[in-house]
């Protein structure tokens, strides 16, 4: 067993241990994956300054994410899918969330259903939501949401219409696996995969088979979402959605300053600068670029999150000193998840907490809410 040190040597186990098709999923952008990419090489571009005889005694990186208690600024994202990284791999990651005291938040397009998350966790999880034109489907979605004493509903609103992912289309992705020859032989050299999978009956999606009439078998994520998504989604339907929710509700896929306007006359109580990792929007900017932006012209009256190239700990500072007050973990976790399951994602966590703690203390600060934009390098930073 390698001794793991970071997020990349996860990512680098998860490859191995993960069948193509879904490792392919997780880690891919639309098109040229130009906003994929910026996500995270924009973080890397931003500097530090690295401050000396500093106390760096008795420091804490806890905070508030809507509220809600963290011990660092960071949430584990929604991703679809995750049950297929590894068996059961939403209850795993919801489990080490938990343990660690970060908020998990459960997909739509997940494996194992709202209800198996309540099951197997205590603290509140959180859902996101996908709108789809069967409102009687979203209602009983949000009702189950509810009945689960889920702590937020995350609203996307980037996701009407599937932005077109090579790799997808040309690994025929699906859930289950379809048993084409490619996929077996690909599946044989994953025994540890397999295993799990046959030791589970969550294959399918959780949340939809067996919920929607005349849903047995969903085919591809593509058909369904491009049969099933409303892609008429309007400020309208976030209206009801809220009022029928009727707790804490976080819009997600914000990148512009109208869009995040609309977000603060909406009532909601916070919003995410995401591009959705760079998969819909290829040529869309990264969402540590449009955050500034964002936080500068709403971030007096709701509060702002972000998602998109969060893969270490400093890029956790960097974010929060640009104001960000919760970061979103993707492609982090599902790493962890693929390479060792639960242990892995707790392995996920603790290596972006430790980042998150000395890169703080190198930049001569002990309490994470007295951080702010001053431990950047000017002219290193976006600005508004
Ligand atoms: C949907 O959740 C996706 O990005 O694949």
């Amino acid at each position: 067993m390698p001794v793991i040190t970071s997020i990349e040597d996860l990512r680098v186990l998860a490859q191995k241990r993960v069948p193509r098709m879904f490792y392919d999923y997780a880690d891919s952008g639309s098109w040229t994956e130009s906003t994929y990419r910026a996500n995270e090489s924009d973080f890397q571009k931003i500097k530090l300054r690295q401050r000396v005889a500093v106390n760096m005694e008795n420091r804490s990186t806890a905070t508030q994410m809507v509220g809600v208690d963290v011990k660092m600024p960071v949430a584990i994202a929604p991703t679809g899918l995750t049950g297929m990284q590894h068996a059961d791999g939403e209850i795993l990651a919801a489990r080490a969330a938990e343990a660690f005291g970060v908020p998990f938040t459960l997909s739509t397009m997940s494996i194992c259903s709202i209800e198996d998350i309540a099951e197997h966790t205590k603290a509140p999880f959180w859902f996101q939501l996908y709108v789809m034109r069967d409102r009687g489907f979203i209602e009983r979605l949000i009702d189950r949401a509810k009945a689960a004493r889920c702590g937020a509903l995350v609203l996307t609103l980037d996701l009407q219409i599937l932005g077109q992912r090579h790799k997808d289309l040309k690994n025929g992705l699906s859930a289950p696996p379809k048993p084409t020859l490619s996929t077996m032989l690909n599946l044989m050299t994953k025994p540890r995969w397999c295993l799990g999978m046959l030791g589970t009956k969550r294959r399918q999606f959780g949340n939809i088979v067996g919920h929607v009439s005349g849903v047995g078998d969903m085919g591809s994520l593509a058909e369904w979402t491009a049969k099933q998504f409303d892609p008429q989604l309007n400020w309208g339907d976030v209206e009801w959605i809220k009022k029928r929710w009727g707790g804490k509700l976080i819009l997600k896929g914000i990148q512009d300053v109208e869009d995040a306007r609309l977000a603060v006359d909406s009532g909601a109580d916070a919003l995410i600068v995401s591009n959705h990792g760079g998969r819909q929007l290829d040529g869309a900017e990264s969402s540590i670029h449009a955050l500034p932006r964002i936080v500068e012209a709403v971030g007096s009256q709701i509060e702002v999150h972000m998602d998109g190239g969060v893969r270490s700990g400093q890029d956790v500072l960097k974010a929060w000193a640009l104001g960000a007050k919760g970061t979103y973990i993707g492609r982090a976790f599902l790493y962890g998840l693929g390479a060792m399951g639960q242990p892995g994602v707790a392995k996920a966590l603790e290596i972006i907490h430790k980042e998150l703690d000395l890169t703080m203390a190198f930049s001569g600060h002990t309490q994470l809410k007295n951080v702010t934009r001053e431990i950047l390098l000017p002219g290193t930073y976006p600005t508004a």
